[in-house]
């Protein structure tokens, strides 16, 4: 058992399990994605001072705007994750293929899949943002990897979690025994253990949706809300998925992104994002799902591959669900 002042590092060595090929693997790769996200708060915390705020000129491979932090958060995550020469292949939110792994294409044992700064827009007005991160052991043996390894469902998961930069930037992780919290001592350079094991918070009649989107919502989605309204739930909406998880996750709550009659698949992505929300979602005693199916089960065809998803409280997605039985 870790006393409140455990740190990351410490409790992933003593969280790692047989699916790693050495016990150290999951704290280096851990400590590798928490150094990338104390650099990234700290790019956050000076973006107007240094001129990285606003648009880097471009759209993502999905059609987003790329934003200045973007791109760094891109680089920093990928090079701090090369540099532990443990993975393979490597894939973002940021770029169309995957990730060039250099000679750990064919040695490195891990496949990481990562959001590096989710929920960008809300940079520019200093709301709160996040990483995003999942992580599976390779399949394929003695070449570089490729499609076999990363194309894979969430329920292949060993691991996931994410860094989210608030009023405190919180590293959360789960390697399939719990979901556990660490916030960063900006005294110390540390994320300190706060919260081991959290349960998510029971049903507290809270919704989180773009709601702004309705007109395009169908009827399984239209009818749901409008039940929750007469209920009286309260919408509470950040417009940074991993912020409105994070928030729902510890005060209750439903975060819902659906498909529409203009994207089908909603604008989630798959393995950037809900798989790896969704397995700390499980081990939180929560659920995600796209409306009929378990996030976790759904097999990605691409690399940015669509879905809706609603995530949170079991009950609450229990509910959802039983608007979408047709
Ligand atoms: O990464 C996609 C994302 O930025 C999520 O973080 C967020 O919840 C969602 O898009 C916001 O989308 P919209 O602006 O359509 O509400
Ligand atoms: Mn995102």
């Amino acid at each position: 058992m870790s006393s409140a002042l455990s740190s990351l590092f410490q409790h992933a060595m003593d969280n790692s399990n047989d699916e790693f090929a050495q016990p150290s693997d999951l704290a280096v790769l851990l400590n590798a994605i928490g150094s990338a996200g104390k650099f990234i708060s700290s790019e956050i915390n000076r973006a107007a001072l240094r001129d990285i705020f606003g648009s880097a000129g471009a759209a993502n491979v999905t059609g987003d705007e790329q934003q200045k932090l973007d791109v760094i958060g891109d680089n920093v995550v990928a090079e701090a994750l090369l540099s532990t020469g443990l993975v393979c292949a490597m894939s973002s939110e940021e770029n169309a293929g995957m990730i060039n792994c250099g000679d750990a294409a064919v040695s490195g044992e891990y496949v990481v899949v990562y959001d590096p700064v989710d929920g960008s827009s809300n940079i520019d007005v200093a709301a709160p943002i996040g990483t995003i991160f999942g992580i599976y052991r390779r399949l394929t043996e003695g070449v570089p990897a490729g499609d076999a390894d990363i194309l894979r469902p969430g329920s292949e998961m060993l691991a996931a979690g994410y860094v989210l930069y608030g009023s405190s930037t919180i590293f959360c992780y789960t390697s399939g025994d719990g979901a556990h919290f660490f916030t960063l001592d900006p005294t110390l350079g540390d994320y300190l253990l706060t919260g081991e094991s959290v349960r998510s918070h029971g049903s507290s009649h809270v919704y989180s949706a773009n709601e702004g989107n309705s007109g395009k919502w169908n009827n399984p989605d239209l009818n749901w809300v409008e039940h929750v309204k007469s209920e009286g739930y309260s919408g509470r909406y950040i417009g940074a998925l991993v912020a409105d998880f994070h928030r729902n996750l510890m005060k209750g709550g439903i975060y819902a992104y659906p498909g529409d009659k203009s994207s089908p698949s909603g604008k989630l992505r798959l393995l950037f994002e809900c798989a790896p929300l969704a397995l700390v979602a499980e081990q939180a005693g929560g659920a995600a799902s796209d409306g009929k199916t378990a996030i976790r089960d759904i097999e990605p065809d691409q690399l940015h591959h669509r879905t809706p998803m609603y995530i949170g409280n079991a009950d609450e997605v229990a509910l959802l669900e039983r608007f979408h039985q047709s």
